[in-house]
């Protein structure tokens, strides 16, 4: 059977970041299922006339496996749209996993996560030389588990950039983890609530603050917490070796 169903990453929330891939697939598609908490209505407009869409935040698993399956077996192809990149945070290997039950073939159309929107919108470059050169993308353990050598106190020992998905509601319980694994209160720290859609908020602050911070601004959901020194390297200023004119490579001889 050749591919009917695509697994589209849509970005972070702007329809400019779609990729041209991604608007193609969603203006050929006859069925079109989206995450409709984070996705913009705007990014289904580009949708054609009489396409069948459907919005999976109140489906379950085998309700969009029923659609995926039966929009491929009458010949028609399908866009499954997820937030972001489908690579994380998605739930898209269960998906998988049900198609590859029912013998049909899929492919992944990567997309913008909401972690370089963010980067982006802080104007920060995530492994800044000597201060970081490893990014950490995790989560608080919520009502999804995570495995007990992942927990946050123990990740904080390396002292890397974090970036923390889905935990912005216990923002409490992040700090807690983070201090109790050795990070000191003044460490920097900033919050990304909805990175490029136009109610963004952006705070900037240090672990000992952004518990109040967040808590001001009312934010519980849809945001990244970030953490470490790169949100302040600017001030401690290190180069790259890879534009410094000594280093010598392959196009600067
Ligand atoms: C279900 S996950 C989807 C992540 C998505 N796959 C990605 O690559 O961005 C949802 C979480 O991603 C983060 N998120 C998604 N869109 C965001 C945005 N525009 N700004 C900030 N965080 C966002 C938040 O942590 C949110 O709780």
């Amino acid at each position: 059977m050749s591919v009917k169903v695509y697994f589209i990453g849509c970005g972070p929330g702007d329809p400019e970041l779609l990729t041209i891939k991604a608007k193609k697939m969603i203006e050929q598609a006859d069925v079109i299922i989206y995450a409709d908490s984070l996705i913009s209505p705007e990014i289904c407009g580009y949708a054609r006339q009489g396409a069948e869409i459907h919005q999976s935040a109140s489906l379950t698993l085998e309700e969009i496996t029923d659609i995926i399956v039966k929009a491929v077996r009458e010949g028609r192809m399908v866009a499954r749209l997820h937030s972001g990149d489908p690579g994380i945070y998605g739930a898209t290997q269960e998906q998988m996993m049900a198609l590859d039950n029912h013998g049909i073939e899929y492919e992944v159309v990567p997309g913008v996560s909401s972690l370089f929107a963010s980067a982006a919108v802080l104007k920060a470059e995530l492994t800044v030389p000597e201060h970081s050169q490893t990014v950490i993308i995790t989560r608080i353990e919520g009502r999804t588990p995570v495995p007990e050598r992942e927990a946050l106190r123990k990740l904080a020992a390396h002292r890397s950039t974090m970036a923390i998905f889905l935990s912005v509601s216990m923002i409490d319980k992040v700090v807690a983890e983070l201090r109790a694994g050795g990070y000191q209160p003044d460490t920097p720290a900033a919050v990304v609530y909805r990175a490029s859609w136009e109610d963004e908020i952006v705070l900037r602050a240090t672990l000992d603050t952004i518990v109040e911070r967040v808590k001001a601004a009312g934010i519980a959901k849809q945001a990244i917490i970030f953490v470490g020194e790169f949100l302040s390297s600017k001030e401690k200023a290190t180069r790259s070796k890879l534009y410094d004119e000594s280093f010598k490579h392959g196009y600067r001889k």
